[in-house]
């Protein structure tokens, strides 16, 4: 099943995806578990994307910050080239449109760069909701609720594979989140959603690939995070 560019909100199918920036804000309704803004980089941000890779293919930022945080702490932090500039600008403009939507005043922002492929199983988090986008690579996968069988996740896999458990039915029911496309996955710990986490993983390829990512969490997440590894 192919759902990349439409735009629509399905309750049914409990997602939602639009090229409309305004409708990133179906992911307050109860049966939506994610809402994707489909957008487009300029250049500027993808070769910007490319930059880092090269300079920093290992990278590994996180850190608490303001909303209303100055770019001058990401050229700090990871360097001083003017071609990085659209892409400090772009984490700078996700960050407090994160913000905003959910009326926070500081989130956890992530930036990690991966030189190899990862190959988690699916799975849903224990976070109220995180803003996953990617910059270079392939994007994250889900699972669209209504095709998922959660009896097979976790210790209900019985040792099997993801493919062949039963968790989903064909590999065709597996969604991926495109080069730029703005993710807001609900997970397990939002108000009543508890058994309606998005089922998600990182990207699952028989080759390698390099990969430029961010997410973005709610800052009470990073605290908790001090104290306790489980998320
Ligand atoms: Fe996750």
């Amino acid at each position: 099943m192919i759902i990349a560019n439409q735009q629509n909100i399905n309750t049914k199918k409990h997602y939602s995806i639009s090229n409309d920036i305004s409708k990133i804000s179906n992911i307050f309704n109860r049966e939506i578990n994610i809402s994707i803004w489909k957008r487009n980089l300029n250049s500027n941000i993808l070769h910007a994307s490319e930059i880092l890779l090269i300079k920093n293919s290992d990278l590994q930022f996180s850190e608490l910050i303001n909303k209303n945080f100055s770019i001058d702490f990401l050229i700090d932090k990871i360097g001083a080239d003017e071609k990085l500039i659209s892409f400090y600008e772009d984490i700078q403009y996700l960050t407090k449109l994160f913000c905003e939507l959910f009326d926070i005043k500081d989130a956890w922002l992530r930036i990690d760069a991966i030189d190899k492929p990862m190959c988690p199983r699916f799975h849903a988090d224990h976070l109220k909701c995180r803003l996953v986008t990617t910059y270079y690579g392939p994007g994250t996968q889900w699972l669209p609720n209504n095709l998922v069988n959660r009896n097979k996740l976790g210790h209900g896999n019985n040792g099997l594979a993801d493919d062949i458990s039963g968790l989903f039915s064909k590999k065709s029911d597996i969604e991926n989140l495109d080069v730029g496309d703005i993710g807001l996955l609900k997970g397990e710990a939002w108000v009543n959603n508890e058994g309606l986490g998005l089922v998600h993983r990182s990207p699952h390829t028989d080759s390698n690939y390099k990969r430029l990512y961010v997410t973005i969490d709610f800052g009470d997440l990073y605290r908790r995070s001090i104290f306790n590894n489980n998320y």
